[in-house]
């Protein structure tokens, strides 16, 4: 099966087109992607208007390029239909739809999270090996910058939610925080360069719900501690620009508090018993995260398969849009 997808719910316009021979049989023969960053960076944050924009531009030459490059037969489009920005998700929408009538090729909406979850299946990097029968019952954890997410998985067409956050995403939080030291945006990826150069224990940080006894998160206290925090070192240091070491120590202690939570909740999941555990979702291509997922599995949980993205796949991107169609499809067969 041949899916070419279509990605726009957010601020990347992504297009490509994925082979797929099996369920555990995935082979990525295009993947374009156009970054927003640039354009989004001055505001500290994506502007929906403007990203529409990028999208409506960037989507006929991608998929040409996509198209060209390939040039074989396209069985079916696969795109973005929810979560995300309404006017971007209209113009990937509208481009997959009006793509699909002209090539008489049918279009399926899919579920940007349920990407995120399958992601880990492109190429079969992190997944090979992978036995069906060794899938289920799964965990699936997503943190992106929109969503922070557990779910239970008992096929790939039976999937459950368990828990999310009460208000900031993981990726929001960090992209906030980031915002606060006075890094630039996307923030996650400064506040772990960051994070690197600080000192342990410097400062702490609470770790909010991690005791809540649910799968539930919040995350929007610990951007206000950080807030207060660093409005209380500006009064002290008499200035608005702290020392590099002083940033560095707070990012340290911020990243570490939000992770906390998020290992501390997955452990819990997955206490209620799971084969493999899938996670998804920009925040997943930190390096700190990925070691400390893979720690928890070799300390607590040595037989449950931990499927993380290679950090390209993380990220929003459309192999995991063709994935996320062509999984549920071909397991059905
Ligand atoms: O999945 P994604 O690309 O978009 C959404 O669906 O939301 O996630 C974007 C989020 C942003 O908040 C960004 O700061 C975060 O993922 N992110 C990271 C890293 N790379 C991206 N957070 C922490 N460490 C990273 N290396
Ligand atoms: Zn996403």
């Amino acid at each position: 099966m041949i899916t070419l997808a279509i990605e726009t719910s957010c601020d990347e316009t992504g297009v490509a087109i994925v082979e797929s021979a099996g369920v555990l049989n995935h082979r990525v023969i295009a993947n374009f992607l156009a970054s927003q960053i640039k354009i989004h960076a001055p505001y500290g944050g994506v502007v929906p208007r403007l990203a529409a924009r990028e999208h409506v531009k960037n989507l006929p030459i991608l998929a040409k390029k996509a198209l060209k490059g390939y040039g074989g037969e396209i069985d079916v489009i696969a795109y973005t239909d929810h979560p995300g920005l309404e006017p971007s998700l209209l113009v990937g929408r509208t481009f997959a739809k009006t793509l699909g009538y002209a090539l008489t090729i049918p279009t399926f909406p899919i579920n940007h999270l349920h990407g995120h979850m399958f992601a880990s299946f492109a190429n079969l990097t992190h997944a090979s090996g992978l036995r069906l029968q060794d899938v289920f019952p799964a965990i699936g954890l997503i943190i992106s910058g929109g969503h922070t997410q557990l779910y239970k998985m008992d096929s790939f067409q039976k999937i459950e939610l368990l828990g999310e956050t009460v208000d900031d995403a993981l990726g929001e939080a960090l992209d906030k925080g980031a915002r606060i030291l006075g890094l630039p945006y996307p923030g996650g990826p400064e506040i772990e360069k960051l994070a690197k150069k600080g000192r342990r224990d410097v400062f702490i940080f609470p770790s909010p719900m991690l005791k809540s006894g649910d799968l539930q998160f919040s995350f929007s206290g610990l951007k206000t501690a950080l807030l207060y925090k660093v409005e209380k070192l500006q009064k002290s240091e008499k200035s608005n620009k702290l020392p590099d070491q002083t940033k560095a120590d707070l990012a340290l202690a911020y990243q570490e508090a939000a992770f906390k939570v998020i290992l501390g909740k997955t452990k819990q999941a997955l206490l209620q018993g799971a084969r493999s555990l899938f996670v998804g979702g920009g925040v997943a291509a930190n390096q700190t995260l990925r070691e400390g997922l893979l720690s928890l599995r070799s300390r607590e949980f040595p037989a449950v398969r931990v499927c993380i993205p290679e950090k390209q796949f993380c990220t929003d991107n459309a192999v995991m849009i063709a994935l996320a169609y062509a999984i549920p499809a071909l397991s059905k067969r």
